[in-house]
């Protein structure tokens, strides 16, 4: 960790084998889980705006969790007007003034961690593990992009340049920035977005996905407090509705946004069809992300690895394993190791310590994971279903699916469902091929004791983050920079040294002395 200086060392996280650590950090999440949770509205300036009152439910038990107001057209009117009347005081504020605001709001969200945390179980449905992992990452993201604005926006870069010729790289925000967040990293991604677009330079307003807006509205509130002025950093709980309005508005400099493919391309095409400069978007979208084991690979390292990375966190992340590719002289044995592994998951209450799978988002989510299980039962394809619990809550039980080939997966099934593919010896080249043309790069594994195999696939695939012989999930900031390419994405690496100047302008200088 000296390496990189103390500023890029990763958040600690908790260490649930020790029992007093466990049980502080318990005593924390169940006093916070006690009290009212602040409603989440529209903030511009700080003061709040305009909209429709509603209650958020848990996915636990369908319970509301709290109220949020969803602005309407005349209040992301305001917060463009006020995000664009406070870019240009951000801008010129120094990056290292900048840089210490996130600072500040990484220390108050480790501080805070029994209300983030009781919060991310209650309006997500993470279990204890994925809840304080996606605190890390928040945590994470604010002291990376931190230290990455210190080294790259703090002082031009000098150029070389002829005798007499001073020549300089100097990045600055573009304007106002509307970073839009899906709800299955509520906290991570949406602080991760934020932090990235303000410490540039740039003023924000910021939209979290409808079915998260409070753990939204908590990162806001520190992030204010921490000292990013409220005319820099401004809040806009909505639907989809409320994210095109602003999308489309004529004042956005640019555009973060994760989520869906489908979501991605009509941004894109809203921007597009905009008169005026030409906007940048900063997409990070899905996966069919898939997994080739070979002969060589070793069975019960494959199925721990397998599991985590399709079925924990409900299979809710970008990065999971869809699709297992199994080479056939080993599959019957590797399949079974993987069912046994899958029956030891415990399903339920995710605030349970015992609980590794937890509800899906919501009541939508599980009626189409429910219908595609449907589907492929009414085919013949289930070979394995776990068991659901009998909970209010909205749960999917892990299910795995046998299919003829790759292209028989045609579409990102967003739960803890793994789809299974055979190969032959000898036709490895194919199944890469197979897996380039589904047109998607986000994540991909490979279970191989073969040095050459390895390489062969590393050289071929294009996808954006490739694991081998271990689990594909949960890329660390700074160590594993994440995103991918064609339809999952435009291809910056969040937490990568390459990310912050995607939200810049770069302008040269060049002075004769
Ligand atoms: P989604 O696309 O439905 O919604 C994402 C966000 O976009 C929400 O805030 C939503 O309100 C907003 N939105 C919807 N329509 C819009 C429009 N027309 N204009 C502007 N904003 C609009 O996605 P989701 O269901 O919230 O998230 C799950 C998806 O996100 C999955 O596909 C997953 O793979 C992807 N994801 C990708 C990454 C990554 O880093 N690549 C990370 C997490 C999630
Ligand atoms: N960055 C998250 C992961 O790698 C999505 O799982």
């Amino acid at each position: 960790a000296e390496l990189f200086g103390p500023s890029r060392r990763n958040s600690a996280g908790v260490e649930l084998g020790d029992a007093a650590s466990l049980a502080s950090l318990l005593a924390e999440i169940h006093a916070a889980a006690a009290k009212p949770v602040p409603e989440a509205v529209p903030l511009i300036d700080g003061k709040p705006g305009t909209g429709t009152a509603r209650d958020v439910l848990s996915p636990i038990d369908g319970k509301p969790v709290g109220r949020v107001t969803e602005g309407d057209a005349a209040s992301a009117e305001k917060a463009m007007a006020a995000a664009k009347a406070g870019f240009h005081a951000w801008n010129a504020t120094p990056a290292r003034n900048r840089a210490a605001s996130l600072r500040q709001a990484a220390d108050l969200m480790e501080a805070r961690r029994g209300p983030i945390l009781a919060l991310l179980q209650s309006e997500a449905g993470k279990t204890l593990d994925d809840a304080i992992a996606e605190l890390r990452e928040a945590v994470d993201f604010l002291r990376y992009y931190a230290a990455e604005a210190e080294a790259k926006f703090a002082v031009p870069t000098t150029l070389p340049g002829p005798t007499g010729e001073d020549n300089r790289l100097i990045l600055r925000g573009r304007g106002p920035f509307i970073c839009i967040a899906p709800w299955n990293f509520p906290l991570a991604i949406f602080t991760g977005q934020v932090a990235a677009a303000l410490v540039a330079g740039n003023s924000v307003v910021a939209k979290p996905a409808p079915q998260t807006p409070l753990i939204a509205a908590l990162a806001v509130r520190i992030l204010h407090e921490a000292g990013i002025p409220k005319t820099a950093l401004h809040f806009a709980p909505g639907d989809g509705k409320l994210g095109a309005a602003l999308v489309a508005h004529k004042d956005v400099a640019g555009v973060a946004f994760t989520g869906s493919t489908a979501t991605a391309r009509a941004i894109n095409r809203a921007l597009a069809a905009k008169d005026g400069p030409i906007v940048p978007l900063i997409a990070e979208t899905g996966g069919l992300n898939a997994m080739i084991v070979d002969a060589t690979a070793l069975a019960e390292q494959v199925a721990d690895d397998v599991v985590l990375s399709a079925f924990r966190s409900a299979g809710q992340r970008c990065s999971a394993l869809r699709l297992l590719v199994v080479q056939e002289d080993v599959a019957d044995k590797m399949v079974e190791m993987i069912e046994g592994a899958a029956r030891e998951l415990t399903l339920g209450d995710p605030r349970a310590i015992e609980t590794h799978v937890g509800p899906v988002i919501d009541a939508a989510a599980k009626e189409r994971l429910d219908a595609h299980i449907a589907a492929m039962r009414s085919a013949g394809r289930v070979t394995y279903a776990g068991r659901t619990p009998d909970l209010p809550g909205t749960f999917v039980a892990p299910h795995i699916i046998r299919l003829d080939k790759v292209a028989d997966l045609s579409a990102e099934h967003f739960g803890p469902i793994l789809h299974v593919v055979r190969w032959k010896a000898g036709q490895l080249d194919t199944i890469l091929a197979e897996i380039e043309a589904t047109g998607y790069g986000l994540t991909f594994g490979l279970h191989s004791r073969i040095e050459a195999t390895v390489e062969r696939v590393i050289d071929r695939l294009s996808t954006g983050n490739i694991y081998v012989n271990r689990n594909m999930i949960g890329a660390v900031v700074g160590v594993q920079p994440f995103g991918g390419h064609g339809l999952s994405g435009t291809g910056p690496k969040a937490g990568g040294p390459n990310y912050l100047p995607r939200f810049a302008t770069e302008q040269t200088v060049t002075i004769n002395t």
